[in-house]
């Protein structure tokens, strides 16, 4: 077996989102070795600019790849619809995966009026429609950003009244609109589908991309020859914020305590920047 099998596949987000993403991955590759980080210390991502975002991501994956990843996973939407592009551009040939296509894709089997709920920059990129529109152009999009799920998400308010109050205004406006479909364009918001359940129609279907996602993950190993068919590690966790903190809001998604580091990022210049031609003094 090559040894880049056995390598560990790199997952993140900004906080707990991912780990949606990351029990989907046990469900599915239980046999891959998984390292997921948490940037808790700068979250919520959906509030910051696009610059910033490409920064963070940047530091992540050059930090992923010292740990000797074979793959990312961006389980982090607003990672994937603004920094992806980029990011992969940086850091070719390494494997960079994102998790809007697959949701887009889950979508247009499903319905023809979709709503979106997501972070602000997320929905303020357009990426769901954009994609969604180039796979079936006779589908309608509308998308909602959804400031105050997140912090609430990170807090552990799940099941505070003051959350089910403002998803029914947050979604009040698509169901204005008569979708059929809609899709979580946040990956912290599956966590919140009990409270979702609770008042949206059963004509509405429910899009968690994390599990199209995952198929995804799974075809792009088998083609590029990295499933690994070794026993798999346990999964590593570290935080840029509390580790305390993040073991114990993720226990009760994990159904375990994990084990969490504190990682201090390492500041990274881009390839692109590094590679200014230096100045040359002709006199
Ligand atoms: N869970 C992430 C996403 O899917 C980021 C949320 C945030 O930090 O705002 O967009």
């Amino acid at each position: 077996m090559r040894e880049s099998q056995r390598s560990p596949i790199g997952v993140f987000d900004s906080g707990v989102g991912g780990l949606t993403v990351l029990r989907e991955l046990y469900r599915k590759l239980p046999d891959e070795s998984i390292l997921y980080f948490a940037d808790t210390a700068r979250l919520p991502y959906g509030t910051r600019s696009q610059g910033e975002i490409v920064q963070f991501v940047r530091e992540i994956v050059t930090w992923m790849i010292q740990q000797k990843v074979k793959m990312v996973i961006m389980a982090c939407n607003t990672s994937s619809a603004l920094a992806l592009e980029t990011i992969r551009d940086e850091f070719s040939p390494l494997p960079i995966l994102g998790i809007i296509l697959p949701g887009a894709r889950a979508a247009v089997q499903r319905g023809k009026r979709i709503g979106v709920i997501a972070t602000p920059a997320t929905a303020q990129s357009n990426a769901y429609a954009q994609a969604i529109q180039e796979i079936d152009p006779t589908a309608q999009v509308w998308q909602v950003g959804c400031p105050e799920f997140v912090p609430l998400i990170e807090q552990n308010r799940i099941l505070d009244p003051y959350t089910l109050k403002v998803a029914q205004e947050y979604i009040k406006p698509l169901l204005h609109k008569k979708i059929d479909t809609l899709i979580y364009g946040c990956t912290h918001y599956q966590h919140l589908e009990p409270v979702f359940k609770s008042f949206l129609p059963n004509s509405v279907q429910l899009i968690d991309p994390a599990k199209y996602f995952v198929l995804a993950i799974e075809k792009e190993l088998e083609l590029m020859g990295l499933k690994n068919t070794y026993a798999p590690r346990a999964t590593r966790f570290g935080v840029s914020g509390h580790p305390q903190q993040f073991a114990q809001v993720s226990q009760r998604w994990l159904g375990f305590v994990p084990h969490v580091e504190k990682i201090y990022l390492p500041i990274s210049l881009t390839p692109k920047s590094v590679s200014v031609p230096l100045k040359v003094e002709t006199e």
